[in-house]
């Protein structure tokens, strides 16, 4: 589990990072979603203790960050992806990713097993005896997730790790993680992209210097949109927007693209009644679904909310 609490980080007089409450449980994949310069590298980088915060605290799997021994064992059990790859560029891939797990005590048999098997994952394995600096930087960036991998930590940080990969690398990252989220161990990640976080996360907050929202993609979407039916007839919906708007519960009732859409606070209670209304009427139902609004939605809201 990772836990912030009143974390804040400044540089000189610039604050970074303010007051920032945050709680990851074990074993979730949680986005850190935020425009540039809203700290979410300065918040990875002070919970994996690469650097110091300047305020609160916060603690990774129950040690403490910035506090030896404390902050040493936290070293030791997390994996993390740096905005720039960092690897030693004359060295081949499957040197760069021995030397690190060996630098992290893993044995070689481990070594080898676990080296493989990322490698065939993120589709390098071919490439594994050729200098890193012959690579493209998509295929960096892949031998530095891996390498964020290869002790196996119990947490990991990824810093946007898709960032600059052609949609075909990012594809396979986005595969990879996904089937290391099997593993059951926290993954971390910051990124603007919101597809990506929507698919890889269970839950996300937006921030921007501090939280501004938290919550699974879903929840926020509840939350800062509300919730939608959408109804689809086989004859125009015109006709029966009165037949809804006349049931007490249901103010705001209206047509979209040939769909009715009505925004209700409980539609599992209230939908029957709207069907059943509706039929009586002689509507004929083809569907009944939530609108669902996407995360863009969310961070848009937010996100421009704080603009303006
Ligand atoms: N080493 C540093 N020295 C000075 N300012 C920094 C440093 N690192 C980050 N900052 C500043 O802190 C703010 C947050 O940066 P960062 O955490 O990188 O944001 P994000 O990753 O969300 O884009 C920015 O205004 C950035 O300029
Ligand atoms: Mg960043």
């Amino acid at each position: 589990m990772i836990e912030t609490i009143g974390l804040g980080r400044k540089f000189d007089d610039k604050v970074a990072v303010e007051d920032l409450n945050l709680r990851v449980e074990d074993g979730e994949v949680f986005g850190l979603l935020g425009p540039n310069g809203a700290g979410k590298t300065t918040t990875m980088r002070m919970l994996a203790c690469l650097i110091k915060q300047s305020s609160g605290t916060a603690t990774v799997n129950g040690y403490e960050i910035n506090k030896e021994p404390d902050s040493s064992f936290i070293r030791s059990i997390v994996g993390v992806l740096p905005e720039s790859p960092g690897l030693y560029d004359s060295l081949s891939a499957n040197r760069n990713l021995e030397f690190f797990a060996r630098l992290y005590g893993v044995q070689k048999y481990e070594r080898e097993k676990r080296i493989e098997e990322l490698l065939r994952m993120l589709e390098l394995w071919e490439r594994r005896e050729e200098p890193v600096a012959t690579f493209s930087k998509g295929m960096k960036q892949k031998i530095a997730i891996a390498r964020a991998f290869v002790h196996d930590p119990q947490v990991v940080f990824l810093d946007e790790p898709t960032a600059g990969l052609d949609p075909q690398a990012a594809h396979t990252v986005r595969e990879f993680l996904l089937a290391l989220r099997k593993e059951g161990r926290t993954i971390f990640i910051n990124s603007h992209h919101l597809d990506e976080v929507e698919r890889l996360c269970d839950r996300i907050a937006i921030m921007n210097r501090s939280v501004l929202a938290v919550g699974s993609p879903r929840e926020l979407a509840r939350r800062y949109w509300g919730r939608t039916t959408v109804i689809e007839l086989s004859q125009p919906v015109q006709g029966f927007l009165e037949v809804v708007r006349s049931l007490p519960f249901a103010s705001k009732v209206r047509e979209e693209d040939g769909k009715m859409l009505v925004d209700l606070d409980d539609p599992e209670e209230r939908n029957p009644a709207i069907i059943e209304a509706l039929s009586r009427a002689g509507a004929k139902i083809e569907y009944v679904t939530e609108l669902r609004r996407s995360l863009e939605d969310v961070y848009m809201k937010l996100i421009g909310g704080e603009a303006r």
